[in-house]
């Protein structure tokens, strides 16, 4: 009896982790996170760019986008909500610093989850 009781809560904890997966989509670093970040933050975020000199951030490669700012990473792998990359586009930092910088057009909903689903998929280099 413990057993069977035992098999059916496993049973339904996969099944709840199958249907939260399925709201992710598969994102890919080059197919769909590299264009969002070329198109958003190139500007200041590549060689000579106001981001890179401040910050150190630079996301011309997957290397630089993984080894983050002079202080630390920025993203942390399977783990999109505590990912400091995420906390700025969406805002939940300080204003001044929202990610892109000063009045640039903001990252759609779409193109955020894109990235979030990446990391939470273990921001792989894909
Ligand atoms: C118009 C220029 C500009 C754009 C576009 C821009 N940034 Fe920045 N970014 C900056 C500047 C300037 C800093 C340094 C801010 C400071 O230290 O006050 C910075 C700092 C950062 C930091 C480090 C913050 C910290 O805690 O030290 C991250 C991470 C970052 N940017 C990510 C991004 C991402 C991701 C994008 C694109 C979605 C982006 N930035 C677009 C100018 C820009």
């Amino acid at each position: 009896m413990q057993n069977s009781i035992r098999l059916l809560v496993s049973v339904l904890s996969v099944f709840t982790l199958l249907s939260a997966c399925s709201s992710t989509e598969k994102a890919s670093y080059s197919q769909n996170v590299k264009p969002i970040l070329d198109k958003h933050c190139a500007e200041c975020h590549l060689d000579g760019g106001a981001g890179l000199i401040k910050s150190g951030f630079n996301i011309g490669s997957y290397q630089g986008l993984m080894t983050g700012t002079k202080f630390g990473p920025v993203i942390t792998a399977g783990d999109s909500l505590s990912s400091t990359l995420v906390v700025l586009v969406e805002g939940r930092a300080d204003p001044s610093l929202r990610m892109p910088h000063g009045d640039r057009e903001q990252l759609s909903k779409q193109e955020i989850k894109t990235i979030r689903d990446w990391i939470d998929q273990g921001a792989m280099n894909n």
